[in-house]
């Protein structure tokens, strides 16, 4: 048998966004590898490929703390990088699972990483995923990026002030901005685009293709915290040739 690692983007949420090659990848894998944030917790990633893990697949939950502290982050990458390198020298195909795009603020970015260090020809691939904000501006129908428009995803900032940097930079350079993360923010985000004029130029997304989803106007949404799954689309400016 020949070992190998996929690393598997499931999307977002909705298993019809799950592209083909993310489906086969798990039919042909033996093991199926998730991320969990604590033992025992669900996994986002796999419920969302849930009708594609199989009875006799053997499902491998992968402990990544979520915590600030270096270390614990570190052994959790190295415990799960040798755990999966095991599978592979055993002669069993595993794919690892990572929700939205595999590429895209992902855990198992890091494993990869792990794994290509100490094992540079290890045989690995990617499959990409559909990203959350693509899912999210599709949902609003809501164009992501036009002509000229610069798109920058990146974590919501951590304080209105750095916020305020990023609105001014993204107001003058034509950025869109996609801002993941963003969770228990919003309750000072949200006033600040208020201040700002901008809530109705942006989209709110929380948990895309989740039976609950909300997709709405910024303006909609009340300065409260919200869960971790949500994201911010805001838009300064258009270009000036448009239908
Ligand atoms: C660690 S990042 C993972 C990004 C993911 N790999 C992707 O491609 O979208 C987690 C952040 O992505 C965003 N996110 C991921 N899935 C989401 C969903 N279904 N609905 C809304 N936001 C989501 C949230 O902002 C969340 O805090």
């Amino acid at each position: 048998m020949t070992g190998g690692l996929t690393l598997v983007g499931v999307g977002p949420g909705d298993p019809s966004l799950l592209t083909l090659a993310a489906v086969e990848a798990i039919r042909q894998a033996q093991v199926v590898a998730y991320p969990v944030g604590r033992p025992g917790a669900d996994s986002m990633a796999a419920r969302i490929a849930t009708d594609w893990i199989r009875s006799d697949h053997q499902c491998l939950p992968l402990l990544f703390p979520m915590v600030e502290a270096a270390e614990p982050r570190r052994a959790a990458w190295e415990t799960a990088a040798q755990q999966l390198q095991n599978i592979v020298r055993s002669g069993q195909r595993v794919a690892l699972l990572c929700e939205g795009d595999a590429s895209l603020f992902a855990s198992c970015s890091y494993v990869l990483l792990a794994i290509l260090q100490e094992w540079p020809d290890c045989p690995v691939t990617v499959i990409p995923g559909i990203t959350s904000c693509s899912a999210a501006a599709a949902a609003g129908l809501w164009p992501l990026a036009l002509q000229q428009d610069q798109l920058l995803v990146r974590p919501c900032p951590d304080t209105p002030e750095e916020l305020g940097v990023v609105l001014d930079t993204a107001a003058t350079t034509g950025q869109v901005l996609a801002l993941l993360k963003l969770g228990r923010r919003w309750s000072w985000v949200q006033p600040l685009l208020r201040q700002r004029s901008l809530l109705d130029q942006a989209l709110f997304a929380e948990r895309v293709g989740w039976p609950e989803q909300r997709i709405c106007s910024a303006d909609a949404v009340d300065a409260e915290p919200r869960p971790y799954f949500s994201l911010l689309l805001i838009r300064q400016g258009w270009p000036d040739v448009l239908p």
